[in-house]
């Protein structure tokens, strides 16, 4: 437990799973007091539950990101339980596209880009006014390598995180003299439910996966939220606007 981070305020959405989940229980164990915001109420509640049982705290409140109605309420109730907001990971994504660009629907389109851009937008919109009342704050913003590059077959989801990097960046800019720090983390293939849905089909694609990081390997959840804790802390007081690959070497290739 550090003293850096004794005491203050986190929020995560998309807490309920994988990346989420495995951030959550990292900040509650560098004692942070921890919002767990995700769609998924069971799971949500599974994260906080975990929180409790390490002797952490936190709450879970039902948020889809893509309503700013819920965004408000989620920011709301951080503010009302817990007084503040130090620190925002602004990770819930999806990927449900298959094929190539052009076998693409509107509707997929419509639905990546409202959760992995307007959501990230929607919570950085309503995180930035508590944080500049306070005097300052950290925001992550979950992108991918996928954002970095070219992502083939995977193109809707390659530009929203694309985008998601420049909202980053944008915002790092606007509100760097104000104390607020914003990244992004870039993971490539982790291992979560997202990546056995993706991979569950064709067990070659996993052994494909694999082999694309010159580690060798995929990553685990535990090595983003560690990638996540550095960017918030103030070992990162002079790291704003960036897009970390957290990947393997993956991009370095
Ligand atoms: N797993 C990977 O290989 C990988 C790689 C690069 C980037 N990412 C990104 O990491 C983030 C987390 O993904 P994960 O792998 O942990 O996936 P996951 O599917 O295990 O978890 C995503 C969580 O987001 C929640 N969510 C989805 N839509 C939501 C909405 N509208 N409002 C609130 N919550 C919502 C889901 O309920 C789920 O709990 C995503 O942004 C994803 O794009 C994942």
């Amino acid at each position: 437990m550090s003293m850096t981070f004794f005491g203050q305020v986190a929020l995560v959405t998309g807490g309920a799973a994988g990346i989420g989940r495995a951030t959550a229980l990292a900040f509650a164990a560098e004692g942070l007091k921890v919002v767990v915001a995700d769609l998924d109420s069971a799971g949500g509640e599974g994260t906080v539950e975990l929180i409790l049982a390490s002797g952490g705290e936190g709450i879970f409140v039902a948020c889809n990101v893509t309503r700013e109605a819920d965004v408000q309420q989620l920011l709301a109730r951080t503010v009302g339980v817990y007084g503040r907001l130090d620190y925002a990971f602004n990770n819930a994504g999806i990927e449900i596209e298959q094929g190539r660009l052009a076998e693409g629907s509107e509707a997929e389109f419509d639905a990546i880009m409202g959760v992995n851009v307007k959501g990230v937008w929607l919570c950085m919109k309503h995180q930035l006014p508590l944080m500049l009342a306070q005097g300052g704050g950290a925001i992550v913003n979950t992108a991918s390598v996928a954002g970095l590059g070219a992502a083939p077959k995977m193109s809707i989801y390659s530009a929203s995180k694309h985008a998601v990097i420049g909202l980053t960046k944008s915002a790092a800019v606007e509100y760097a003299k104000k104390k607020i720090r914003v990244n992004a983390v870039c993971p490539a293939v982790i291992d979560t439910d997202m990546f056995r849905r993706a991979y569950e089909a064709d067990p070659r694609k996993a052994e494909f996966a694999a082999a694309m990081h010159p580690v060798g390997r995929i990553g685990k959840v535990e090595e983003i939220a560690s990638a996540v804790l550095y960017l918030c802390s103030d070992g990162a007081a002079f790291t704003t606007g960036q897009a970390l690959a957290v990947d393997g070497g993956a991009t370095a290739i």
